[in-house]
């Protein structure tokens, strides 16, 4: 059985590409550019671009199981075709947003809901993988950090439980393998609670270096976020970390049982692993 992976450039779809490969499993990594994939020799690559329903039957020919990077836009002309298609189960990579108070009207948490909700709706066996932040999300500092400049966050208190997306795969890899996830929704998180001064801090010692963090008003840190991202995003960005210095995010037990008992990777871990990133600018 051929499974398909959408969004192979991203950092779960890659590592999922890499698991099951390795396992010796038939995999297809689509991307909406697979000229710039690297997959292992082997690994069959296939363009798919989720508003280009014409992508569709090439990517899904044979398949019956797809690992979904969540794009609302042509979702229901990709189920469409994926029911026709024959694939019978889904794991998507959704977002713990969804369970947010109003995710139908946040930009954020919408994004991943939409396309929950029309999964719901079809034939398709469905999981839903909800992680919270990616440890990943680090990297958005690296260009300052590389540069000798400060950190400047509206909300450095705020508390995460960063995952590190290599926890991510390993549970998509056991939602496409096993049959203990299929049809559950489940919540994914870091084991530790840490602020972004606190992951900063991380990063600098891994770095072995002073990295400046300089609280901003919320308002300059929406004009600043707003020359790289839409102004709704920002906001609900905004409105989140501002909710996460309040109350502290809930770490989900989930994680480590369905890792086998054995526990979450460290923001320490990912930094280790990830600190080329932040000295090559
Ligand atoms: N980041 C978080 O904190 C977080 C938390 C919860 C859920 N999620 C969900 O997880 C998914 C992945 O999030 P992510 O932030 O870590 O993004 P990512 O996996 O690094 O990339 C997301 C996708 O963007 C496309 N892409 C476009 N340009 C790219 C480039 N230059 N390099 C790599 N990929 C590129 C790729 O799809 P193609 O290969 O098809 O072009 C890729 O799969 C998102 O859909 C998000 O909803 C993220």
């Amino acid at each position: 059985m051929t499974t398909l992976i959408t969004g192979a450039r991203g950092k779960v779809g890659q590592a999922v590409i890499n698991r099951l490969h390795s396992a010796g499993l038939s995999v297809r990594a689509a991307s909406a550019k697979p000229a710039e994939l690297t997959v292992p020799a082997g690994v069959e690559v296939v363009e798919l671009v989720l508003d280009r329903p014409e992508t569709f039957q090439d990517a899904l020919r044979g398949i019956r199981q797809v690992f979904l990077y969540p794009e609302p836009g042509g979702i229901h002309d990709f189920i469409k075709a994926a029911e026709v298609a024959g694939v019978e189960h889904v794991v998507l990579l959704s977002s713990s947003s969804v369970l947010g108070p109003d995710a139908e009207n946040d930009p954020l948490a919408s994004h991943s809901l939409k396309v929950e909700r029309a999964l719901a709706d079809s034939d398709l066996t469905c999981t839903f993988l909800r992680p919270d932040a990616f440890a990943s999300n680090a990297l958005g500092w690296a260009y300052f950090i590389g540069q000798n400049m400060p950190i400047q966050l509206a909300y450095p208190d705020a508390q995460i439980a960063p995952i590190h997306p290599a926890d991510v795969a390993d549970i998509a890899v056991e939602a496409l393998t096993g049959d203990s996830l299929t049809g559950r929704a489940v919540t994914l998180t870091g084991a530790q609670l840490l602020t972004f001064r606190e992951q900063l801090a991380v990063l600098a010692d891994v770095l072995d270096r002073d990295i400046p963090v300089v609280k901003i008003t919320h308002a300059e840190a929406e004009e600043q976020m707003g020359q790289y991202m839409p102004a709704p995003m920002v906001g609900s960005l905004l409105a989140l970390w501002a909710a996460a210095s309040a109350e502290p995010a809930v770490i989900a037990d989930t994680t480590q049982t369905l890792l086998g008992g054995r526990p979450a990777r460290t923001f320490q871990q990912w930094a280790g692993e990830n600190a080329a990133a932040f000295t090559q600018n």
